[in-house]
């Protein structure tokens, strides 16, 4: 059998530059051991997101060229409701800027004070815009997802008798919706199976609750539903996808992924009415129906990202590529979240650096120290992210302190993740000799990891 390789071919490139440890050493100090605050020439290889880093094909290029700027009713965004009706399936929808703007606005229609929103670990933003509502998100995932070890194919997946638990305590009008993300980001971009979302659907079906897909990672669900469940190996990707949505009532979504944009997201529903409601945010907070936050040429590029993103070629050659790193760090024993993810390797912190005290931020001393070792950045998603508790106002910590390197969309090659592997390697190698973390200097008040500045104990 041949091996795989991209299914395209590099057109236009952008010079990156490798830097020396010294240099590396004065930058990060400067940079209060905050990642964030790296300028991005200070960095070799970029791991800190997949957000809106992706690279844009040729036929995205193009269609910019053609994005129609009008202020209402823009061909744009017709090209753009085409493709969201045509492969997701939804009659109604609305641009905004990102996607915490599209759970900016969504949440203005649905969530009141005191209701609880049960979901699979909800991303940060998400999270963050039912708090800031005074209502409070509820994590279904199933127990699998917080062992790194266990190989659950759909480690994203709800946990049925916890939802069930939510929907039979709480009053009907305190539940507005359950959020399914797919694939689960926190969770290490596990999956949500088939089977799941149809289960989840029934059940809240019974209940009489919405059911919102934060969809951020659509497409690399429906890889991994088409490889790991039975019944979908001869599906194309397109009816994965169309029956993934069918069981959703709406969706958020940030573009910045599986769009393969730079910026931007959108809400789509169902129902009329909840269109016409959250109009009104829309129109308040991001723009007028027909653009709500992006350019018309920025639509246009979405709506062929829409297109190549459920491209079965572009899919294997995406989530191999994060394999390919993950299986490169197992070979050497590194401790890493298993089954790999879609969009990112996810590296145990606690199991790595097993001498750092957990009050001295254990996946970012690893985060810098890869930094340090060869200009990679990667993102801690650990104890600075998961805050203090807003009551005692003591450190969070989560039950899993990770390392996330996550790789944007057609982007770096496989040398590149060679260099990432066995700089993560010499790392492991002395591991033994790492026994302190950093002290926090300067925080704010909520949001604290993107401008924390930390000093070395
Ligand atoms: N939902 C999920 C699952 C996400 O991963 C993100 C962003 C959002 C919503 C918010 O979208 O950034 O467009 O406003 N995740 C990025 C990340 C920031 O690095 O994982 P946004």
């Amino acid at each position: 059998e041949l091996p795989f390789a991209e299914s395209y071919r590099i057109k236009m490139v952008e010079p990156i530059f490798r830097s020396t440890r010294e240099q590396r050493e004065q930058w990060i100090k400067e940079a209060h051991y905050n990642l964030f605050n790296l300028k991005s020439e200070q960095v070799y290889i970029d791991l800190l997101t997949d957000s809106g880093t992706g690279a844009m094909s040729h036929n995205q290029w193009a269609a910019m060229m053609t994005g129609d700027e009008s202020y209402a009713g823009s061909s744009s965004y017709y090209n753009l409701k085409n493709a969201i009706r045509a492969i997701l399936g939804f009659e109604y929808f609305l641009p905004t800027h990102q996607g915490r703007a599209a759970e900016n606005v969504l949440f203005s229609v649905l969530v009141k004070p005191g209701n609880v929103v049960p979901g699979n670990s909800h991303f940060d933003t998400t999270k963050g815009h039912i708090e800031f509502r005074n209502a409070s998100a509820i994590d279904c995932t199933i127990d699998e997802a917080f062992d790194t070890e266990s190989l659950h194919p759909f480690k994203g997946n709800i946990d049925l008798e916890k939802l069930e638990s939510v929907y039979s305590t709480y009053q009907h009008d305190e539940i507005p919706m359950v959020i399914v993300t797919l694939t689960c980001n926190t969770s290490g971009g596990q999956p949500v199976s088939m089977q799941n979302l149809k289960d989840v659907s029934r059940l809240s079906k019974k209940y009489g609750i919405k059911v919102v897909f934060d969809s951020a990672r659509f497409a690399e669900n429906a890889w991994f539903i088409k490889e790991r469940e039975l019944g979908y190996k001869e599906k194309s990707i397109r009816e994965i996808v169309a029956e993934m949505f069918s069981y959703a009532d709406a969706m958020t979504m940030s573009s910045k992924k599986d769009g393969i944009v730079n910026i931007g997201g959108f809400i789509a529903m169902k129902e009329e009415e909840l269109f016409q409601n959250a109009s009104v945010f829309n129109i308040m907070y991001e723009g007028f129906n027909t653009y709500g936050g992006m350019a018309g040429r920025d639509m246009n590029a979405l709506s062929v990202g829409l297109n190549e993103v459920t491209d079965e070629h572009y899919l294997e050659n995406r989530v191999k590529q994060v394999e390919y790193l993950g299986n490169r760090l197992m070979e050497w024993g590194i401790p890493v979240q298993k089954p790999i993810g879609g969009h990112a390797v996810f590296v145990d912190a606690r199991k790595f650096l097993k001498q750092v005290p957990k009050e001295e931020y254990i996946a970012q001393t690893l985060a810098i120290e890869l930094y340090l070792e060869a200009g990679v950045r990667g993102v801690e998603v650990g104890t600075l992210l998961a805050d203090r508790d807003p009551k005692s106002g003591e450190n969070r910590f989560p039950k899993l302190e990770m390392l996330r390197l996550a790789i944007p969309r057609r982007t770096y090659t496989n040398n590149h993740m060679d260099v990432v592997a066995v700089a993560l390697k010499n790392i492991f190698d002395r591991r033994e000799k790492i026994v302190h973390g950093f002290r926090i200097e300067k925080e704010a008040p909520i949001m604290r990891h993107f401008t924390v500045e930390l000093e070395r104990i």
